[in-house]
């Protein structure tokens, strides 16, 4: 994983200058897409069309706010803040918004930043970017978990079905999550292990995603998405592969769109439409 430096101000100017801008004038006439792979569970999906309609190449607000609190999910090496500009577009100002791995910086831990890492980096971003939102994370690494305004953090191990459930069992968690994101140990294992114990705690319209899925689990994944599917009927899952030279690695996203109708409210943003009929776009 490349490891994210601390945004100084200066580091961040210079890359407002060198990457960003450079950025938006280049993708108002290149464009890169994502693979979109709905394994063909909804026909017609605005969700799918929405994903697969994104420039990679064009930098967002959310570019800009993760890459000064520190966070590595839309600089160089990740295109996700490109994704979830429209992902999350719909959620207004006061979204309920989880992260799973607030990014320790002891080297010694697995999925470790390094020790230049942003402990709370991204959370603090989702802050910024929710600005009347309420935003929790969650961690192994109890030396990082810290408690700031509108921010709480709690101990996870998500290999640990007991501790997921102690989690979910926090009364500051108890409405469910407009946004929840897994971006801890990144193995497949770890993957399923924690979603089986926090898919039910997306609020209805909420979307799951699960960050740093390695090109090589990819088949595994898409042998999941059918049985994902029929488990969980009230969701819509996508899996995302985002093309870029700097990292063949693990520049991918699973996506989990709960669904607003069953329960007779409308939909918010994201609207559906028509999508191909194997469900897969480029
Ligand atoms: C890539 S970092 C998260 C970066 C952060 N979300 C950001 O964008 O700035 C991964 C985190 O997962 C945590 N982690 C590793 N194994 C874990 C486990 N079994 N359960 C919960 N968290 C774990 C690590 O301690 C680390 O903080």
């Amino acid at each position: 994983m490349l490891t994210p430096r601390p945004r100084t101000p200066l580091q961040y100017r210079k890359w407002l200058a060198g990457s960003y801008l450079p950025r938006l004038v280049a993708s108002s006439v290149m464009h890169r897409r994502p693979i979109v792979d709905a394994c063909g569970s909804k026909p017609e999906s605005q969700l799918v069309e929405d994903l697969a309609r994104i420039n990679l190449l064009r930098p967002t607000e959310f570019c800009r706010v993760m890459t000064r609190f520190g966070s590595d999910k839309g600089r160089r090496w990740h295109n996700y803040t490109a994704i979830y500009a429209v992902l999350f577009a719909g959620y207004g100002r006061s979204a309920r918004v989880f992260e799973l791995g607030l990014g320790t910086n002891n080297p010694g831990l697995v999925s470790s930043m390094g020790s230049t890492g942003r402990p709370g980096a991204s959370l603090r971003g989702w802050r910024e970017l929710f600005p009347e939102g309420s935003i929790f994370g969650a961690d192994i690494d109890r030396g990082i978990l810290f408690q700031e305004p509108r921010i709480r953090t709690f101990y996870c191990d998500q290999l640990d079905q007991t501790a997921i459930a102690a989690l979910w069992a926090e009364p500051a968690l108890a409405d469910g999550m407009d946004i929840l994101i897994e971006d801890g140990l990144h193995t497949f294992e770890a993957n399923l292990s924690f979603m089986a114990g926090s898919l039910e705690h997306v609020a209805p319209g909420g979307t799951y995603v699960v960050e740093d899925i390695e090109s090589r689990a990819l088949p595994a994944w898409r042998s999941m998405l059918r049985d994902l599917a029929a488990r969980h009927p009230d969701f819509e899952f996508v899996l995302l592969e985002l093309p870029n030279p700097a990292n063949q690695q693990d520049n991918n996203l699973l996506v989990a769109r709960r669904d607003r109708e069953r329960l007779g409210r409308p939909r918010r943003g994201l609207n559906r439409r028509s999508a191909a009929p194997d469900g897969r776009r480029r």
